[in-house]
């Protein structure tokens, strides 16, 4: 079955214990950190601290997305604060191979993110260590923004050299209830949405549309 990835980036920031009760009973599978540090990305976020201090708030599976240079100084920080999962973005990593093997190190599943422009070859022989790719759909830095379509066959890409292998595939911006059925059929298994579901008036039903693909009246 489609997870679906909630993305605190949409929530309202001064509640976000509430916002992660809200999408927990809505039945979010992963709760998904947005991590900018004004550098790889123009915008900033959030640390290890905001993770900290939401892990003891929630038993979903912790999605920590970072979007920062030298990832590699900061993957320890969001492992003790209580990640799952943590993606470190291809572009800013010149030891790729090292990142993942650290990650797996500290006990935690390893993703890597690819920017729309990035191709797929960058990450052929790192595949082993591997538990997730993200494809982003949308440039990085920013909720809200329109779902790039010609990214659609890297996913399809993706699947085919992933063979069977059980990677998971996620996909990353602009997520609503017609991307989201477009990026299922090419193989997207995790779905990562925050307008779609935060800025719905009945979460639980923006969800559920998310994970059947189909509008619901
Ligand atoms: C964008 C972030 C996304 C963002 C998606 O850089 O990585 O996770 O929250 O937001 P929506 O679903 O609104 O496109
Ligand atoms: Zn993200």
């Amino acid at each position: 079955m489609t997870i679906i990835a909630a993305s605190l980036l949409s929530a309202d920031f001064s509640c976000l214990a509430e916002e992660v009760r809200r999408v927990e009973e809505g039945g979010a599978d992963w709760l998904h950190f947005d991590i900018m540090d004004g550098h790889f990305v123009p915008n900033i976020t959030m640390g290890p601290q905001v993770v900290q201090s939401l892990r003891e708030k929630s038993r979903l599976f912790f999605d920590v997305h970072l979007m920062i240079e030298n990832p590699e100084h900061f993957v320890e920080d969001f492992a003790k604060a209580g990640a799952d999962l943590i993606v470190v973005s291809a572009e800013s990593c010149n030891h790729l191979h090292r990142v993942l093997q650290t990650i797996r190190s500290l006990g935690k599943k390893a993703g890597v993110a690819l920017n729309p422009s990035t191709p797929l070859t960058g990450i052929e022989y790192v595949l082993d260590q591997l538990d997730l790719v993200l494809i982003m759909t949308v440039n990085p830095g920013f909720g809200g923004q329109v779902f790039i379509p010609s990214v659609l066959p890297k996913i399809n890409r993706l699947r085919e050299m992933a063979g069977k292998r059980p990677l998971e595939i996620a996909v990353d911006g602009g997520i609503n209830s017609v991307t989201a059925h477009q990026v299922v059929q090419a193989g997207a298994s995790v779905l990562v949405a925050g307008s779609a579901v935060f800025g719905s008036p009945d979460i639980q039903q923006a969800i559920k549309m998310l994970r059947t693909g189909k509008t619901i009246v």
